[in-house]
C-alpha cells in the first residue's frame, strides 16, 4: 500500500532551510526562512525569555492537560496586546479565543473552524501571499481566490487595485489580509486605508481574518495594531491568528493564538464552544511551555519592558540593515533605485529578483532567498552583506 506513494515537493521556505543545512559551502548565507539574527547571524534566546523559563521551572507543580483551548490567563494576555487593555471588544466579553500551536496552528484552526461553520464560504487571500497560506487552507477543504495586492511595476501596494476587488467579494466570503509586515512584500496599508479596507469588508458582509505574525516588527507593539483595531470596531466581527515565533523569539516552542471576535457576548459565548470542537479534534489541547513563558513575560511589569526593548532593538537592527542593503547594492554597482527596501516593514523585502537569478544566487554564490525574491533582511548582517550585494550585482549583471 504505502510503497506506491509519490515523494512530496520541497517546502518553497522551510525547504531551503534543509537545503541550505547541507550545503557544504562556507560562504553560504541563508536569507529565506524568516527566523531573526543578531549581527552575530544568530537567534539567541530573549533574556526574558530566559529568565521567564527558570523561573517556571523552580515553580512547576504539574504537567497535567491543559484546557482544549489553553490557559485563560495567557489567552487573556495575548487579547490585551491585540486590542488594547480596556478595549471594548474585550470588556463587552465578545472574543473567543485559544492558545495555539504557533501562528500556523492558529490558521489551521481558523481554517477548520471556517470550513465547519461557514460551509461554502470561499477564502481570499493576497497576491502574492506567504506560501503556506494556499498549504493550509487547501487543507481544510476551503474554496481559495485571490485579490491583488502589490504593483511589482512601482514596488508599492497596488492599493486601488485591492479596494476594486475586495468590493466585489460577495457577502460571506472570508478575506485574509496580514496584520502588519505584509509576507512577502513587506509592504502594508496605511492606518487610513486600512479604515477604509475595513470599512468595505464590513458593508459587504465578508469576514476579515487577520493573520498578525509580526507585531512590533514595523513601527511598534502597539503601533502595528492599528490595522486589526481599525477593524474592531462596535458590533464588527473578525478573526485574528497571531504569534509570538518573531517577537518572542521562540520559534521552535510553537506560541500563537486565534481570536475570534463575535457580534455580542452570547455569540462569542457559542464561538468559543465551536472553536473548542475543532481543537479537540485537531490536537485535542495545546502544549505548555511557551505560552507559560510568554504569560509570565506578560505579566510581569520588569520582563515586559525588557521585552519591549529587546523588539525595538531587533526591529532597529533591521531597519539598519535595510538602509546598509541598499547602500551596499549600489556599491556592487547594481544598477537600479533601491531605495524602496527602506519603505518596506517587518523582516521581509521583496527584492524583484526573478526565479533564474535567485537559482544562481544560490548555485553561483550559496546566497538562499525565497524563490518570490523574497529576501530575509533580519538575516543580513554586517559581515555578510558585501558578499550578498555583491551576489546580487553578479546574478542581475549576468541577466542585463
Ligand atoms: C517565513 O515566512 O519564512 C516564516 O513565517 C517561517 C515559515 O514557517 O515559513
Amino acid at each position: 500500500m504505502l510503497e506506491q506513494i509519490e515523494p512530496a515537493p520541497a517546502d518553497a521556505i522551510l525547504g531551503l532551510t534543509a537545503a541550505f543545512n547541507s550545503d557544504p559551502r562556507s560562504e553560504k548565507v541563508n536569507l529565506s526562512v524568516g527566523v531573526y539574527k543578531d549581527e552575530h547571524g544568530k537567534t539567541p534566546i530573549l533574556d526574558c525569555v530566559r529568565t521567564a523559563a527558570t523561573e517556571l521551572a523552580a515553580e512547576a507543580a504539574t504537567k497535567s492537560y491543559l484546557p482544549i483551548p489553553g490557559l485563560v490567563e495567557y489567552r487573556e494576555a495575548v487579547c490585551d496586546l491585540l486590542f488594547g487593555s480596556g478595549h471594548e471588544v474585550i470588556e463587552g466579553k465578545r472574543i473567543a479565543s485559544a492558545q495555539t500551536p504557533g501562528g500556523t496552528g492558529a490558521l489551521r484552526v481558523a481554517g477548520e473552524f471556517i470550513k465547519a461553520n461557514l460551509p461554502g464560504a470561499t477564502l481570499w487571500h493576497s497576491d502574492p501571499t506567504w506560501p503556506n497560506h494556499p498549504n493550509v487552507f487547501n487543507a481544510c477543504g476551503l474554496p481559495l481566490k485571490k485579490y491583488p495586492y502589490f504593483d511589482s511595476q512601482n514596488d508599492r501596494l497596488d492599493y486601488e487595485g485591492m479596494l476594486a476587488a475586495l468590493k466585489k467579494i460577495p457577502a460571506g466570503d472570508v478575506v485574509l489580509l496580514h496584520g502588519c509586515c505584509h509576507n512577502p512584500t513587506g509592504v502594508d496599508p496605511t492606518g487610513q486605508q486600512w479604515t477604509e479596507i475595513a470599512s468595505v469588508l464590513r458593508e459587504r458582509g465578508v469576514l476579515p481574518l487577520l493573520d498578525f505574525a509580526y507585531q512590533g516588527f514595523a513601527d511598534g507593539i502597539e503601533e502595528d495594531a492599528a490595522g486589526l483595531r481599525a477593524f474592531s470596531t462596535e458590533g464588527a466581527e473578525l478573526m485574528v491568528c497571531s504569534s509570538f515565533s518573531k517577537n518572542f523569539s521562540l520559534y521552535r516552542e510553537r506560541v500563537g493564538a486565534l481570536a475570534i471576535v463575535g457580534k455580542t457576548a452570547e455569540s462569542a459565548s457559542a464561538l468559543q464552544t465551536q472553536l473548542n470542537a475543532v481543537i479537540r479534534r485537531l490536537y485535542s489541547n495545546p502544549p505548555a511551555h511557551g505560552a507559560e513563558i510568554v504569560n509570565k513575560v506578560l505579566r510581569s511589569a520588569t520582563l515586559r519592558e525588557q521585552w519591549i526593548a529587546d523588539v525595538a532593538a531587533m526591529r532597529r537592527r533591521i531597519n539598519n540593515m535595510r538602509q546598509g542593503f541598499v547602500d551596499g547594492l549600489a556599491e556592487a554597482g547594481v544598477p537600479g533605485d533601491f531605495s524602496f527596501i527602506t519603505q518596506q516593514r517587518g523582516m521581509f523585502s521583496f527584492s524583484g529578483l526573478s526565479k533564474e537569478q535567485v537559482e544562481s544566487l544560490r548555485d553561483e554564490h550559496a546566497v538562499y532567498i525565497v524563490g518570490s525574491g523574497r529576501i530575509n533582511v533580519a538575516g543580513l548582517t554586517p559581515t555578510n552583506l558585501k558578499y550578498v550585494a555583491e551576489a546580487i550585482g553578479d546574478v542581475v549583471g549576468q541577466a542585463v
